[in-house]
């Protein structure tokens, strides 16, 4: 017989379900708004188009700077491409001081990011940096540039290939100030008050950056169909015919290459379904949303992705806390469950909580007690303690990996590339796909249950992690762009 904790917790988990009829609701409805999107401007998924009209196929070369700006840390590296599917980085990784992410202006921001550049360069280019400072002083000729990719992984929609304006902040950021500004310029604007050699090239999303690293490395011919990104924050971006993307005949002043026929699309699927018309919705996600920053925004992203995942737990924790005939962590000490305890603040439960639980094969638990120890202070939880969090955790998370199968499948089946294409290439990143243990699992069983992709469908498609695609694919547009004169300035 089951304990009324377990029998709650149980209850709680099973409306966490998310079954094969609903994924399949969750595709075609998918695939009619990126249908939409494609057409019309100011639609819940944004299909923005990109101004990337070719993947690399691992022969470019050359030095560039890029810089990521899109989750806690700021990252500027550089990177030599060696024309061979092979690179050398070297990066320095900046946690993004709180108050810059949410209440300052973006001078602020931007003025933080050219900084931590010049420290790069001064660490990893001082040769470089020091003769172009020379150059300037003594008024000699052309000066020589750093052309630098720009990941930020915002909704933003492009205006060309270096610049675009900021739609809305996700994922905790929030700087009014930005919203409709070109957040190339802002970068530009602040690295040339420092008097850096440093142009801004291209603007890239994390997704976008994440697909063109994987097409540069991934084995064999094939080039890559999508990158998605699965970490703080979730978005992926595809390869998408221009025939397809009607809206771009309203985009007068657009300059791209047509040659390939083909544009990357980020399709912005954090904000799939905003209206929620298919996506599940427990009173859980409903109130996490209602306290978040952007109500009725994002509301995919805050079902899948990891910024959310542990919020999600943390509600369900507190449920089954509350509940007088339930009861969880009775034995813990007063003080770490006193009415400001971390299980009662708002984004107190980090998501790397629920991949310790999920990965947990100790006996009696112990890494799960450790576990809630270090990211809830919760002492001496009991063994039935960690058996609810444990059941709440693996329904939350498999609820996560379900839905993302619903868009990555989605994008299968809209571009046709299971009847065409032995090898279907995705490339991924983000610490949810990276460690949270079986989500790639849960994906692949969703992803045979759709019946347009099957098991045989299932089997072509090739997932692989594209460590620091940002910073590498950054590089590679910002090459793309560097070498095209008129993308340069699109409205010359
Ligand atoms: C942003 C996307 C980004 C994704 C992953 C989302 O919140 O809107 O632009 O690609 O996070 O970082």
């Amino acid at each position: 017989m089951s304990s009324p904790l377990l029998a709650e917790a149980t209850r709680i988990a099973r409306e966490f379900d998310y079954p094969a009829a609903q994924v399949q609701r969750g595709v075609a409805e998918y695939i009619r708004q990126s249908n939409e999107g494609l057409a019309q401007e100011n639609t819940t998924l944004s299909q923005i188009p990109t101004f990337v009209t070719a993947v690399p196929n691992g022969t470019e070369k050359g030095l560039y700077l890029a810089v990521d700006l899109g989750g806690t840390n700021f990252r500027v590296c550089s990177v030599q491409l060696h024309g061979d599917t092979t690179f050398s980085l070297t990066q320095s990784k900046i946690m993004i001081p709180r108050e810059l992410m949410a209440s300052g202006t973006s001078k602020d921001l931007f003025t933080f990011l050219a900084r931590q550049i010049e420290a790069f360069l001064r660490i990893h280019h001082n040769e470089h940096f020091e003769a172009h400072k020379r150059r300037r002083r003594e008024g000699k000729g052309e000066e020589e540039l750093f052309d630098l990719g720009f990941t930020f992984s915002f909704p933003v929609r492009q205006n060309g290939i270096n610049s675009g304006t900021l739609i809305r902040w996700t994922k905790g950021f929030n700087i009014p100030d930005a919203v409709g500004h070109d957040v190339c310029a802002l970068l530009q604007s602040a690295i040339d008050d420092l008097d850096l050699p440093v142009r801004v090239a291209a603007l890239v999303n994390d997704t976008v950056g994440t697909l063109m690293a994987r097409s540069y490395t991934s084995p064999g011919e094939t080039g890559t169909l999508l990158g998605a990104i699965f970490g703080t924050g979730t978005n992926g971006a595809y390869v998408e015919k221009i025939e397809n993307i009607s809206k771009l005949q309203h985009m007068k002043d657009a300059h791209f290459d047509t040659t390939t026929g083909e544009m990357i699309i980020n399709a912005e699927w954090g904000s799939f379904d905003n209206q929620l018309s298919v996506l599940p919705n427990t009173v859980y996600d409903r109130d996490l949303d209602a306290d978040s920053n952007n109500p009725g925004i994002q509301m995919f992203e805050k079902r899948v992705s990891g910024m959310f995942l542990g919020e999600i737990l943390r509600r369900t924790l507190l449920a089954l806390h509350k509940n007088p005939d339930v009861g969880i962590f009775k034995s813990a000490s007063k003080a770490s469950l006193s009415s400001d305890a971390l299980l009662y603040r708002q984004w107190g439960l980090d998501t790397s909580l629920l991949s310790a639980v999920e990965a947990d094969k100790s006996p009696d638990m112990i890494d799960i007690k450790t576990a809630l120890k270090d990211h809830l202070n919760i002492e001496n939880a009991s063994n039935e303690d960690c058996e609810a969090v444990k059941i709440l955790t693996h329904a939350i998370g498999k609820r996560a990996a379900r839905l993302s199968a619903v868009a990555i499948a989605a994008v299968l089946i809209h571009t046709g590339k299971l009847q065409t294409d032995d090898i279907v290439d995705v490339g991924v990143d983000g610490s949810v796909v990276e460690f949270y243990p079986n989500f790639e699992d849960h994906l692949r069983t969703a992803l045979r249950e759709i019946t347009e992709v099957g098991l045989a469908g299932e089997k072509k498609v090739r997932i692989g992690i594209s460590k620091d695609g940002s910073g590498v694919g950054a590089a590679l547009i910002a090459l793309v762009a560097s070498k095209d004169q008129t993308l340069r300035n699109p409205r010359e």
